[in-house]
């Protein structure tokens, strides 16, 4: 399926994935699916995670199938190869960025700082990730970065839960806001369907409420 709108259009609230078994992929995703979220960002940070994404594309066309923690060229290929919708990276060299910029979906390149903001935009690129947000100094510091591109639209993930979220999401700029709380790794491995499911629903109240 392709994407007809940004990502960060989809939902206020991306779930940030690690699945270590491939065969997780399909019913996690309708359980978020489920809950009423319909994306995911599969993190390419376990050996068989392009597995995952494939079984996704193939299976749950109705979920917005993203493909984070891309380091390079290389993964941007493969990523893209699987099925990925959109494209997430937690920061990007010239090389990265060469490559996003490149592809024919959405991207959402890392950035920290107003320097690496300025980099996107010359690339012509006004969406992007903004990790790690927590760390990096959560919403005021985001705000502050923020202010001098006002033309640009972010997704904070790093320390985002459900008790700051909506401190992000009052941020200007901020579209949109991921997390692995949503359905963490273990949850994932133990097959917690209905619990991922309930928490995405719980999430879904928290935004609009
Ligand atoms: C990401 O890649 O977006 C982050 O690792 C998510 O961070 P979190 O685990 O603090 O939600």
């Amino acid at each position: 399926m392709t994407l007809t709108t940004s990502p960060l259009d989809v939902s206020a609230v991306i779930p940030v994935v690690v699945i270590d078994d491939p065969a997780h992929a399909v019913p996690l995703a309708r359980a978020l699916v489920a809950g009423g979220v319909s994306i995911i960002e599969v993190t390419l940070r376990t050996p068989r995670a392009l597995d995952a994404v494939a079984a996704i594309a193939a299976e749950v066309p109705e979920i917005a199938l993203g493909v984070g923690s891309l380091l390079t060229a290389s993964d941007v290929d493969q990523a893209l190869t699987a099925g990925a919708e959109f494209l997430v990276s937690p920061g990007a060299s010239p090389a990265l960025l060469e490559s996003l910029v490149a592809a024919a979906v959405p991207v959402l390149p890392g950035v920290a700082t107003v320097s690496e903001v300025l980099t996107a935009l010359d690339r012509g690129l006004t969406e992007l990730k903004f990790f790690p947000a927590g760390p990096a100094g959560g919403p005021a510091y985001l705000a502050a970065v923020g202010g001098p591109v006002p033309q640009v639209r972010f997704c904070p993930t790093g320390g985002v839960t459900p008790d700051n979220l909506r401190d992000y999401l009052a941020v200007p700029g901020v579209a949109a806001v991921g997390g692995t709380w949503l359905a963490p790794r273990a949850s994932i491995a133990a097959e917690d369907w209905a619990g991922i499911a309930a928490q995405a629903a719980a999430v879904r109240g928290l935004i609009s409420g």
